[in-house]
């Protein structure tokens, strides 16, 4: 089979920032001569002037043993030293790191000098508990400032933080508290959303309980709960242990010591297409040079002025580099929101932008068309006028999502930077710098000064430029992943083994360059269709059927077909607006009709369902494997990664 993926979509669209952004943008076009000159001096720049070493580093990247890199080696560094403390000490003391908005309506602004008492006491408390360096300390929180205080006190003793997203259940955190052989869990009684308290130290209770009955007992010696439902909580005594006591009780002093570059600061467990999850493992020096570069220059993170806000959880990858780590090394204020967006009314977030006047948003593709299915009258109602920026992470972002984006919600003129990246590579690889690039939309453009990366076929030699291919990273970056948790070898094969010859790490998406040499992204190399011999993309379609004014999201598969080998299926919820004012007679023909209009006869879905919802993950992310064993009428698989497990009962019960 060919690695070629065929290209269909054309977008001729080009926004360049105006002068007035680019005079004030931090991110400059020299940025990327510089790195090309020599890439790695280009990072020992950064990494000298975005952090303060407590050991300067001689040795910049050490690669003698790939794919096993160390970058910085003999530097030393406390990376909570370097979102906190040496912030106080500069003098910002009384900024404000954390503007938190609960669920429920209550806030509180939490000061760079207050976050720093909090983590210092914090640390104190885990090394009471007997937590010493490299030790793992599970952390299953809802979007409180105390989860962000939590990660950085672990950082700050040397111990490895594991954030377990606060939605999954109790089989999925105990997998992931033995794998990790976690010595501590610290969690919350519960946390607030859709408008109720949704409880965590049960689920905790749960997977810390000897299940199978055979005396099998979890790593776990204590387990420290933050107050921040009112719930009733079980006790186990001489295990569970109050937050807020220990705290209280704990001394305000504790000095940062300075551990060595390549010291693992967390590990992150990502569910791969298939078998159990991967813990992602994560070191400091590298990472946080490329975390809070990125933020720097992509979110172009002014700290003095910007209100800045990263909707994800601390559950993923995005809440752990541009929620605690980027923007906190960088010294930015920024929202930290508890809640749904939906809670308690549709234009929650919109409220938050206006009360707090955000000027940089960052958040996913899924919530921006969610929020396009319900109509730009709900945005409307708020002044969003301080938003001067706008990020995009997660999915391929289609053309009319971004284009509604740029103009609902960042006034017709904010730039918006689609950033690519994994939970594998720690920071944004691929994306515009919005001060310099002329932007494309649903494009991520080009990979970010430092980072080189290529669309290869199968033997790993480049394609031509507007053919697709397979996207690697060709050269060792700051924030690569150093492993996975316990399994060296998953590493080298997941990641290394493909291109193995050429040291080429391959990131299981597919992507294409086009004649300006931007890079589109096409969507997972596992979810490409063979139609009749072509190579097509979920994305490409996937825009085109968005670009319809009907439309509000689409998911397509491609199902077995006696004479195409593959047949293009797709599912595609209708906007309310439209569905107010239409009948929705035809329109699944229609859209048919609009696909292979849009791009082509070969792309025309043969079958279009009509849906409510798509499964996704907890993370948005659409699932599209279940989607196809709908599509193919077999069984549907596995489900307990999904959001909500009763989508897909119901969208089999549509298909019927
Ligand atoms: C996808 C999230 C297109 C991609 C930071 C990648 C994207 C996976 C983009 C990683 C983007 C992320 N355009 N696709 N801008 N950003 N992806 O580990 O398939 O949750 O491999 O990290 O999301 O997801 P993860």
């Amino acid at each position: 089979m060919s690695s070629q993926i065929d290209h269909l979509l054309n977008e001729s669209r080009r926004f360049s920032p105006s002068p007035e952004f680019a005079a004030q943008a931090i991110g400059t076009a020299e940025l990327y001569d510089e790195a090309k000159a020599d890439r790695e001096a280009f990072w020992a720049r950064q990494a000298n002037e975005l952090i303060t070493w407590d050991k300067s580093f001689t040795e910049v990247l050490d690669w003698s043993n790939p794919p096993f890199a160390k970058w910085f080696a003999d530097g030393t560094l406390n990376v909570a030293y370097n979102c906190l403390d040496r912030h106080v000490e500069a003098g910002n003391g009384d900024r404000v790191a954390l503007l938190f908005e609960g669920e429920p309506g209550d806030s509180r602004a939490v000061t760079y000098a207050e976050l720093t008492d909090l983590v210092k006491r914090a640390a104190n408390v885990l090394e009471g508990l007997g937590v010493t360096k490299g030790d793992r300390v599970a952390l299953y929180l809802p979007m409180i400032p105390e989860a962000v205080a939590a990660m950085l006190a672990c950082a700050r003793i040397g111990a490895i933080h594991s954030v377990v997203f606060g939605g999954f259940s109790a089989d999925s955190l105990r997998s992931r508290l033995d794998d990790a052989g976690a010595k501590l869990v610290i969690t919350a009684d519960g946390g607030y959303r859709k408008g109720k308290v949704s409880a965590l130290k049960p689920a905790v209770d749960m997977a810390l309980a000897d299940r199978n009955g055979e005396g099998e007992q979890a790593t776990v010696e204590h387990v420290l709960v933050i107050r921040r439902g009112e719930n009733e909580v079980e006790w186990t005594e001489g295990r569970d242990l109050w937050w807020h006591e220990e705290v209280e009780a704990a001394s305000p002093d504790h000095t940062a010591q300075g551990f060595e570059a390549e010291t693992p600061l967390f590990v992150l467990y990502t569910s791969g297409t298939t078998g159990k999850p991967k813990g992602i493992l994560h070191t400091s020096g590298g990472y946080l040079t490329q975390a809070a570069f990125t933020n720097r220059v992509v979110h172009d993170i002014h700290p003095e002025t910007d209100v800045y806000w990263c909707t994800a959880d601390i559950g993923w990858i995005t809440g752990h580099s541009y929620v605690t780590y980027g923007p906190l090394a960088n010294g930015a204020t920024q929202v930290l929101y508890e809640g749904t967006p939906e809670t308690p009314h549709p234009g929650r977030w919109w409220e938050i932008v206006q009360k707090y006047g955000v000027t940089v948003l960052y958040t996913a593709p899924t919530a921006i068309r969610s929020f396009m299915k319900q109509g730009r009258q709900i945005p409307q109602e708020f002044d969003l006028s301080s938003i001067r920026l706008l990020g995009s992470v997660g999915e391929p972002i289609n053309p009319e999502a971004w284009v509604w984006y740029r103009d609902v919600i960042g006034g017709g003129h904010a730039p918006i930077v689609d950033t690519w990246w994994q939970t594998e590579t720690g920071a944004i690889m691929i994306s515009p710098l919005p001060g310099v690039t002329e932007l494309t939309p649903g494009s991520a453009q080009n990979p970010i000064p430092g980072i080189e990366v290529s669309i290869v076929d199968e033997k790993g030699e480049e394609v031509e430029d507007g053919n697709g291919g397979l996207l690697v990273v060709t050269s060792p970056w700051p924030s690569m992943l150093r492993g996975i948790w316990g399994d060296p070898d998953r590493y080298v094969d997941t990641y290394w083994r493909m291109f193995a010859d050429k040291g080429y790490y391959f990131a299981g998406d597919g992507a294409r360059k086009d004649e300006d040499g931007d890079i589109w992204l096409l969507g997972r190399v596992d979810d490409v269709m063979n139609v009749s011999g072509h190579r097509l993309s979920t994305a490409e379609i996937e825009s085109a059927l968005v670009g319809n004014e009907a439309v509000a999201e689409a998911a397509v598969v491609g199902a077995s077909d006696e004479t195409t080998g593959q047949a293009v299926v797709a599912f595609v919820i209708i906007k309310e607006n439209y569905l107010r004012a239409h009948k929705a007679d035809g329109l699944a023909q229609n859209l048919r009709l609009w696909v292979g209009e849009q791009i082509g006869p070969i792309a025309r879905p043969r079958d279009i369902y009509i849906v409510g919802e798509l499964p996704k993950t907890r993370s948005g992310k659409i699932m599209r494997r279940l989607l196809r064993d709908v599509a193919e009428g077999r069984e549907v698989g596995d489900t307990t990664t999904l959001a909500d497990t009763a989508v897909m009962s119901v969208i089999s019960k549509q298909v019927k």
